[in-house]
């Protein structure tokens, strides 16, 4: 069982991943070059700690216990599992890897955070062992919330990312496996094609900001939290599923809707409309309540969901 894990570059996702691991009561060593990185990452430990105390700490979890050194070399030096967080530089991800696959112990798996940029586009500047550098991309927060991507790139071997999987899963995330690498991953695709809609509609002048919004957090969101888009349509196809769904009429209509769906730019008009319909929704709340009750109710989602079995 992994035990000792290195965070590289502490920034808002590197933070974030060393309060879960601390909570999950594993040994952290994290670096970052950034003048006054170790007093930023401390604080913000500090501040992701209450939540990790409502979700639940492994025994033995400390916050304390987070080691800050001053080299990736030195982080990694005798870790077990590495999660980079730097930059989305394809340059410096080619130089941190290099350095990262010399200094580390062989056994060690590579993960990176990236959100946009593919394991092949950097694996290859390992001279050592290219074939543990995976992908481990969280969604924001990774404190918080369960999903992380993994994949490979040409040269990753099956058991690195078998060994990501369950080391993350082992950890009380829910990892997925990407059978081939894809610009943006999955989940952030899936999120792309709603926020383009989203945007498309708001320029057709067909609702509101606010009741796009609402249409999402009022009404599929809700159901989404719970089971993916094909576990619903399944659900709610009734007696024969999502098999007898694809011949019924109304298949044949959301087909049609598919190929009426908008591609946008949002140029500065879109831009200052969405902006100020975001202004308008906000006025009546205050942001730092509205954040503190979003992650306290995710908090206590988790938790219900945790408890419902066959919920996957
Ligand atoms: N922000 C998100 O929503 C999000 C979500 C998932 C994944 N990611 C990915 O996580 C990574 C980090 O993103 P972020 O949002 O935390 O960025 P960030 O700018 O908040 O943090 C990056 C950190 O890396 C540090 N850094 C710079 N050079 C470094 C080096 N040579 N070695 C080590 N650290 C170095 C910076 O000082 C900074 O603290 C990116 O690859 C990004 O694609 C971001």
């Amino acid at each position: 069982m992994i035990r000792r894990v290195a965070i590289i570059g502490t920034g808002v996702i590197g933070a974030s991943w060393a309060s879960y691991f601390l909570a999950r009561g594993l040994q952290v060593t994290a670096t970052d070059p950034s003048p006054g990185a170790e007093a930023a990452l401390r604080d913000a430990v500090a501040q992701h700690w209450p939540s990790m105390v409502t979700m639940g700490l492994a025994e033995g979890a400390d916050s304390a216990g987070l080691r800050f050194v001053a080299s990736p070399e030195e982080a990694v030096r005798d870790a077990e599992f590495v999660q980079e967080n730097a930059p989305e530089r394809v340059d410096l991800k080619r130089e941190l890897f290099a350095r990262m696959d010399a200094a580390a112990p062989a056994e060690a798996v590579l993960a990176s955070s990236t959100s946009t940029i593919m394991v092949s586009q950097f694996q290859d500047a390992c001279a050592r062992h290219p074939e543990r550098v995976v992908l481990g991309h969280p969604f924001n927060p990774p404190h918080l919330v369960p999903l992380v991507e993994v994949a490979g790139g040409a040269q990753t071997s099956v058991a690195a990312i078998e060994g990501a999987l369950a080391f993350y899963r082992g950890i009380g995330k829910h990892p997925i496996h990407l059978k081939r690498e894809i610009r943006g991953h999955v989940a952030n695709r899936l999120q792309a094609a709603l926020w383009q809609e989203a945007f498309n509609l708001v320029q057709a002048g067909v609702a509101s900001v606010a009741d796009i919004d609402a249409a999402i957090a009022h009404g599929p969101g809700l159901r989404w939290a719970l089971l993916g888009p094909f576990l619903n349509l399944h659900l709610s196809g009734g007696a024969g599923g999502i098999g007898a769904l694809f011949e019924k009429p109304l298949w044949a209509a959301t087909e049609g809707m598919w190929r009426d769906l908008g591609t946008v730019h949002v140029d500065a008009a879109l831009g200052a409309e969405v902006a100020a319909g975001v202004a308008q929704e906000l006025a009546p709340h205050d942001r730092a309540e509205m954040v503190r009750q979003r992650d306290a109710t995710l908090l206590a989602l988790l938790k219900l969901k945790a408890q419902a079995a066959e919920l996957p």
